[in-house]
Formats: structure tokens, sequence, C-alpha cells
């Protein structure tokens, strides 16, 4: 069979906790390691011609956890913005970021925003960290932004669209092909709903610090299989 890539990637990468509770340690353990693996997938996924890696880092939701490990996640994005992304930059991938900046400190603002800067002008791929993000969030930011516009007089209601919806979403993105959620949870999460209208969904038990490269190609192999039929019928 020919080699078909999806051209957005989108992962839930779920399961850090129970990796580290499985071997008797912290649950910021797992995040350290799941850090580790999110770096050697945005390594490989360019090179399997995949154009727009998205990854779910930090919900909107997530503020509901224990203190000592939403400081940890913080501190774990700072460190990991400053360091661990250095290779795609390198290979011209755009980082890019979506949700709201709100409750987020200074420090991880300004790492964000420094990436986005560094790599604004690269066009081998779009690297889409998703964080303090919300899908129903993002529709309503879009939402509101649209009635503005209309309020103001520069949009006409018969002119709202799709695409006009989807250029005042975070980030204007293509749809989302493969969407992949680890640890045997079969839920969206409240994840790039808008995006993800036609994903193919693959699941795995794999626990996201156990992913890899393997495990990619496995989706990937798995997304070559399915009939994309997109509402129409197959001649
Ligand atoms: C879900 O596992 C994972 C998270 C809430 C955090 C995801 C963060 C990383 C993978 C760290 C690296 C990210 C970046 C952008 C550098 P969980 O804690 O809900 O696991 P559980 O369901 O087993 O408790």
């Amino acid at each position: 069979m020919n080699y078909k890539a999806p051209n957005h990637i989108a992962i839930i990468m779920d399961g850090n906790g129970r990796w580290a509770q499985k071997r008797g340690l912290k649950r910021t353990k797992g995040h350290q390691k799941g850090a580790e693996v999110l770096k050697k997938i945005s390594e490989y996924v360019y090179d399997k011609k995949v154009k727009v890696l998205s990854v779910f880092a930090f919900s909107t939701e997530n503020w509901k956890r224990d203190k000592e490990e939403v400081d940890y996640l913080m501190d774990l994005f700072l460190k990991a913005f400053k360091k661990n992304f250095d290779v795609i930059k390198q290979k011209g991938v755009k980082v890019i970021f979506s949700g709201l900046k709100e409750k987020l400190n200074d420090k991880v603002i300004n790492a964000m925003e420094k990436m986005t800067e560094e790599t604004k002008s690269n066009k081998n791929g779009i690297f889409n960290v998703c964080l303090n993000y919300g899908g129903q969030d993002e529709i309503v930011e879009a939402t509101k932004k649209i009635a503005e516009e209309v309020k103001q007089g520069s949009l006409d209601i018969s002119d709202i669209n799709n695409e006009v919806l989807n250029k005042h979403m975070f980030n204007d993105l293509p749809p989302i092909d493969l969407l992949i959620r680890t640890s045997g949870e079969y839920r969206v999460s409240n994840f790039m709903l808008w995006q993800m209208a036609y994903a193919e969904f693959y699941f795995t038990d794999v626990l996201w610090p156990d992913f890899d490269e393997k495990e990619l190609d496995k989706a990937i192999e798995s997304f070559n299989e399915r009939d994309r039929r997109f509402g129409a019928v197959k001649k």
C-alpha cells in the first residue's frame, strides 16, 4: 500500500500519572518522562511527512490538580520550551500555542512568546502546543471575535462560513486527520473539537511515557488502512 501521511496529527498524551504510580513514583516523574517522549516524537513525526503536530499539554480543567503538580508542570513546560525543541527549530518547524494566556505565569508566557517569535518564518512544519486550552473555550472566543467584527461593520453575517470560523480559532490550522489518545481512555476531553470534525481516531492502551516512534508508526499504519469518505459514497 502506498504511504499516506496524515497531514495533521493531534495527540492527547494521557497516562503520565498512572505510569508513575505503577512504579511507586510520584506523578510528577510521569510528566518528566512524558516530556522526554514528546521531545522524541516531535523530532520523528515531521520525517514521516506529517506537516502539523498538535499536543494537549494542559487543559483548562487541569488547574483543579494539586498545586504541587500544577507548579511542577509549569516548570517542566518552561524548561522544555527553553531546550527540548531546539532540534525541531533547526529542522525549520514553526512553534505555535493554542489556549488562553490568563492564569499562566510571566516566565512561561515569555518562553512561549520567544519560541513563537524565533520560529515564525519556519515553513517545514507546525508544532501546536495546546496549553491552558479548552475546545469549547476556543469556539466561544472565536464567536466573540466574529460578533465584534459584525458589530463594527467589518464582517457581514452572510459571509460567515466554516473558513471564517477557522480563521478566528486560536490558530488557523488545517483539519485533524488523525487523533491519537494513549492510556486506554476513549474520550475527547474537550480537545480541538472544531478541528477534529473528520478525524480518524486511534486509541491505544500504551501509557504516554511508554509511547515511542514504533507506536507512532502503528498509529499511522492504522490510519493508512482507514477508508475516509467524508460523508460521500465511494464510487
Ligand atoms: C495527562 O496524563 C498528561 C498531562 C495532563 C500533562 C501532559 C504533559 C506532558 C506530556 C509533559 C510535556 C509537555 C510539554 C508541552 C513539554 P495524566 O497526568 O492525566 O495521567 P493519568 O490519567 O494517568 O493520571
